[in-house]
């Protein structure tokens, strides 16, 4: 059974600290917050990386999808979420066109980093993104690279669904991991996509891949807070559990995704939930 580390005594977790994890096959445990409270729930549990992430839009704003969130709304979250963050890395999303070309990147990072409290920023794409990655690297900025179903391309993928299928997505998927790495990345989130490529990506990369809906041998796990304890309404993703059925507290519930995540019980080899 896993133990929880004391938020308060241990070491403020860090991208170095992130490798050293992947280097040990020690899972990384990340979720999503959106305020001081739950930041504070999140970090006492033992979470290893906290992300502010832009699906915010949806479960807090109330959105269809990520696209209407602005950078000053992450800016907001972020700064409350940072007030009740001690031991977890945190990260936040660079929210639609705020990263459309590197000097804006690095402007909105910049804002996310000195406003926001933010330890990295997460980008979603390679491609035409590697510039703005290369570059705020350069400007000694961590990035979480996020490949795979990238919600910020909704429209363009034609629904939230899985990516990777066929042997040139694959291929693709691959090589745009190995790019993201090369460019200066310090983790990659890979969201819906097959398990068995999903491990073949983990094991080619020295960074920490972290997946959603991605199968057990990545490197670490992250899912949407809200949707790990039965907060969201409607439909839960498919590859998501709620982990307060059968527990008192949310704290014992994030204590169990936490717990589940170390031992690598969640998700299930087939990358279903279980
Ligand atoms: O916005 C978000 O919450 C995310 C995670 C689900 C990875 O990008």
């Amino acid at each position: 059974m896993y133990v929880q580390p004391d938020a308060g005594q241990s070491r403020p977790v860090t991208v170095t600290a992130l490798r050293a994890m992947k280097q040990r096959r020690e899972p990384i445990v990340a979720l999503t917050a959106y305020d001081y409270s739950f930041a504070v729930l999140l970090d006492q549990a033992g979470v290893d990386l906290i992300l502010v992430g832009d699906s915010l839009g949806m479960v807090v704003q109330g959105h269809a999808t990520t696209l209407p969130v602005t950078l000053d709304a992450m800016v907001y979250h972020c700064a409350a979420v940072a007030r009740g963050t001690r031991r977890a890395l945190l990260a936040a999303d660079l929210p639609f066109l705020s990263d459309s070309d590197p000097a804006t990147a690095v402007r909105s990072a910049g804002r996310l980093l000195a406003e926001g409290g933010a330890a990295m920023v997460k980008t979603e794409g390679a491609g035409h993104r590697l510039p703005a990655i290369e570059a705020m690297a350069a400007n000694g900025i961590p990035v979480c690279a996020h490949l795979g179903l990238t919600p910020q391309s909704v429209h363009k993928l034609g629904g939230f669904r899985m990516q990777g299928k066929t042997t040139e997505a694959a291929a693709q998927l691959h090589a745009d991991a190995l790019a993201v790495q090369a460019a200066g990345a310090d983790v990659l989130v890979l969201e819906s996509v097959p398990s068995p490529l999903a491990a073949r990506i983990s094991a080619a990369l020295a960074i920490p891949v972290i997946g959603i809906g991605a199968g057990v041998d990545c490197d670490g796990q992250i899912l949407v807070g809200y949707d790990i304890l039965g907060l969201t309404p409607g439909r839960r993703p498919a590859f998501s559990r709620d982990f307060l059925a059968g527990h008192d507290s949310l704290a014992q519930a994030v204590g169990a995704y936490v717990a589940a995540v170390r031992e690598r019980s969640f998700p299930a080899p087939d990358g279903a939930p279980r």
